[in-house]
């Protein structure tokens, strides 16, 4: 028999995951549907429905050595659901005011990143495999891969970081940056 748990609509995606409870500016954990029957569990989302954007791109990332990192970097506008499709590892997340770590272990959680945050993985099982559904196209100048011009950009948009709303994408230093009239987000620090 099957156990179709109810797709969370929009709304209804970001609430809290059945792993350990994170709600902090620009990242949090959210359930994934799934479809559970004798036969194994099927776990779905479709973009602008489970998952909040339109799904533009998705890669996957395995046979890491358990002492590699991956990420390190802040993307400028892509958002990205992360999920744990095999095995587990931790992802940090920092806003440059705020961090914490969460561990992925489960196929049916994930973890919705904004754009603005720093991101890195870690602590891969073996056999582990990161599975990223992203909003956005791969564009190299989409990223920022130097964590001191990361701090700068977040230090010079706080001002108007702190006339935005606290949370979610609004609260990107890329967007409060170009919300102040700076230069363009390629052209930032
Ligand atoms: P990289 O950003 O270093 O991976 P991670 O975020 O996991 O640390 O990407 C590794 C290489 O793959 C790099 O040359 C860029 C390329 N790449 C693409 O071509 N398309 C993509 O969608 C992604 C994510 C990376």
């Amino acid at each position: 028999m099957t156990e179709l748990q109810t797709p969370p609509g929009p709304r209804d995606f970001g609430r809290t995951a059945t792993a350990p409870a994170v709600r902090r500016p620009g990242w949090r954990l959210v359930d994934i549907p799934t479809a559970a029957d004798g036969r194994g569990i099927l776990s779905f989302a479709e973009g602008n429905c489970q998952v909040p954007f339109p799904i533009e791109r998705v890669y996957w990332i395995y046979g890491m050595p358990s002492d590699t990192h991956r990420g390190r970097h802040a993307h400028r506008s892509v958002r990205e659901l992360v999920v744990a499709a095999a095995g587990e590892f931790n992802v940090h997340c920092d806003n440059g005011t705020d961090h914490d770590t969460s561990h992925l272990d489960n196929p049916s959680c994930g973890l919705l990143v904004e754009p603005g945050v720093w991101k890195e993985l870690d602590a891969f099982s073996p056999g582990a495999v990161c599975l990223v559904l992203a909003s956005g196209a791969y564009e190299e100048n989409e990223y920022e891969r130097d964590y001191s011009k990361f701090i700068a950009a977040v230090h010079a948009a706080l001002p108007a970081l702190a006339r935005l709303p606290s949370r979610g994408a609004a609260a990107s230093p890329f967007r409060a940056a170009s919300f102040v009239q700076r230069p363009p987000a390629a052209d930032l620090p």
